[in-house]
């Protein structure tokens, strides 16, 4: 497997023509799509749900998806993000009630499941669920939107995280989230993550819609 893994956030593309957003973050080298779920009320923001994951493997997007639920209650949804296409799906402990059942849930549905965690949140939930857990999330800004400025502190608990995946020996992949841009993603990859979301930084240095755009900075990442 690839070691590090780039994941540009859908957030910020042109959702008037998605499918070719999507494609050309691909084809310039993009490993994973990053496909932020909002709900209005675990996040102040509301964006797309399972019709939109569905109609992207329709288009024929073939990579894997990254669902990243910022949604409370978590399960209702899991199975119809499974049926609709995800690979990954990844909720925020705080907003599960069983966060041991959420992530059996994901496993059942057969996608690969992942904790996320806000700058606040503490890694010890990680510590009786270590084993079902197959992404770490960190999150480097507070949910809910694009665009916010990286929270430096992260970079430390990154460090943590880091030390009890290689601890653990199991094979798990640290995610970052937000605010990552081509002049800190050194910093963070020093600090042990292998799969860096970046929505604002890829899709915001495409405004005229050119694919070469996507090539440089993906690349530069
Ligand atoms: C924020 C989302 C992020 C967001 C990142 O709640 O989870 O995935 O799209 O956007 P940037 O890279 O612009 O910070
Ligand atoms: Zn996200």
């Amino acid at each position: 497997p690839k070691d590090n893994l780039i994941a540009p956030s859908i957030l910020s593309a042109d959702f008037a023509r998605l499918g070719e957003e999507v494609d050309n973050v691909l084809k310039s080298g993009a490993d994973i799509v990053h496909f932020d779920v909002m709900d209005n009320h675990y996040v102040p923001n509301l964006t797309i749900g399972p019709l939109v994951c569905e109609a992207l493997r329709k288009h024929g997007v073939t990579a894997p998806i990254d669902v990243h639920l910022m949604v409370k209650p978590v399960d209702r949804i899991i199975p119809d993000f499974a049926k609709a296409g995800a690979t990954y799906i990844t909720f925020h402990p705080e907003a599960s009630d069983h966060i041991d059942r959420s992530l059996q849930l994901i496993h059942d549905s057969g996608c690969k499941a992942g904790l996320v965690f806000n700058p606040a949140t503490p890694l010890s939930y990680l510590e009786y669920v270590m084993d079902k857990v197959d992404m770490v999330l960190l999150m480097s800004v507070n949910p809910g939107f694009g665009g916010q400025k990286f929270i430096p502190g992260t970079l430390d608990k990154l460090r943590q995280a880091r030390r009890l995946i290689d601890e653990s020996g199991l094979d798990i992949r640290l995610e970052i989230d937000g605010g990552v841009k081509a002049d800190n993603i050194g910093a963070i990859k020093a600090a042990g993550a292998d799969t860096f979301v970046a929505g604002s930084a890829i899709f915001g240095a495409a405004k005229d819609s050119d694919p070469h755009h996507y090539d440089s900075i993906v690349a530069v990442m």
